[in-house]
């Protein structure tokens, strides 16, 4: 029987002009070029220049989705933007974007989601219950990120990680019987905030007072410098959280094929969220894939957060490694925790 299902018809992606490469890094902090590519898979990510803000990188990647999908902005039902990095704490980054993209403003919402690395497939999700209820034909999701923003530069454990860049894809809504999204998961689990956060407190805009917990706890020059400037960085005890995606990731992949009623041999791609390429190859593995069947960007991005999966997508799309027919399993991990996953038959 058919159903109304999300169906996605036009990807792109935008990264920034400058490369950050390890060895630069290996400058900067107590590092080599060989520990980072040998713990994280990552050669080089992708730096916004200054000024270039989160929504400069959303709108390029948005309109080479739309480009691609043949249809205008105006078209459009809603636009969703995961991120993690807005431009401002208010207004969202989705209604800049609306603006500059010369959406519809008498009659469609706007809004970003927060859900840190999961933010794509959050919203992926989000986009898919509106087009399943009838309430929206065509929405723009956008995963766009400049996560060097809020990178502690003299981190060793976190700054060799990150990346700038966005993806974005178009969905429609169509009759179908086995085609589009199949189907979607996402979880939260909000016991871990100290292994994965964000120390940004009240002096730009967030609730918790000065000198609370979500100021940054050390006295040194930068955490210093950060709260003078009002901005946070990320921390992270990475080493624990790398445990908890491979076994939220593990988890999530045998509950989606099971609810799909679909066995690992069905799965034509993986592209999974880009944070190590360890947690990459040990969700491949899970699934009995080959790395030929796995769409692996990490070497070039780092973790871009909500973006990284976009970016991967698009790539996979446009080189046409991703067919018609194709069934692809995307999925995510990240602070909060938050995790999920998305399949689609392409
Ligand atoms: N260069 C050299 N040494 C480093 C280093 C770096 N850039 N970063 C950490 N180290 C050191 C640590 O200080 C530690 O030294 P010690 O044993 O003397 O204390 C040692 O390397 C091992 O640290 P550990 O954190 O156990 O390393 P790891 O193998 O787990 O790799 C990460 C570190 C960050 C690469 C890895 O944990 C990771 O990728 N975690 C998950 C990241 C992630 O997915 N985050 C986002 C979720 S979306």
């Amino acid at each position: 029987m058919s159903t109304l299902r999300s169906r996605i018809i036009g990807t792109g992606s935008y990264l920034p002009e400058r490369r950050l490469t390890n060895d630069e890094l290996a400058a900067m902090v107590e590092t080599t070029s060989s520990w980072i590519e040998e713990r994280t898979g990552i050669q080089e990510r992708r730096i916004a220049a200054p000024g270039e803000m989160t929504s400069d990188l959303a709108v390029k990647a948005a309109e080479q989705a739309l480009q691609a999908a043949g249809i205008a902005a105006w078209e459009l039902d809603l636009i969703l933007v995961a991120t993690t990095t807005p431009d401002l704490i208010f207004p969202s980054t989705a209604t800049i974007v609306q603006k500059r993209l010369g959406a519809d403003k008498t009659r469609i919402p706007a809004f970003d989601i927060q859900a840190v690395c999961t933010g794509f497939i959050y919203a992926l999700t989000t986009a898919d219950q509106f087009i399943r209820a009838g309430s929206a034909k065509r929405v723009l999701v956008i995963g766009a990120e400049t996560f060097s923003r809020i990178i502690n530069w003299q981190d060793r454990g976190t700054c060799i990680l990150f990346g700038d860049g966005a993806g974005a894809v178009v969905l429609e809504a169509h009759e179908a019987v086995d085609q589009g999204i199949l189907s979607t998961h996402i979880y939260a689990d909000g016991s871990y905030l100290d292994l994965l956060r964000c120390t940004t407190g009240v002096s730009d805009g967030g609730s918790r007072v000065p000198g609370g917990d979500a100021q940054p706890q050390s006295t040194d020059a930068r955490g210093v410098q950060a709260m003078l400037e009002g901005f946070g960085y990320v921390t992270m005890r990475g080493n624990e959280v790398f445990k908890r995606a491979v076994m939220a990731l593990e988890q999530i992949v045998d509950e989606t094929l099971e609810a799909n009623n679909l066995s690992k041999s069905d799965v034509d791609w993986l592209v999974p969220h880009q944070a190590n390429i360890r947690i990459i190859n040990s969700t491949a593995k899970r699934l009995g894939m080959s790395m030929d069947q796995v769409v692996v960007t990490v070497e070039r991005h780092g973790n871009t957060s909500a973006a990284s999966v976009p970016l991967a997508l698009d790539e996979a799309v446009r080189d046409g490694r991703i067919k018609p027919g194709q069934l692809v399993l995307m999925e995510a991990f990240g602070g909060g925790f938050t995790w999920g996953s998305v399949l689609v038959r392409w």
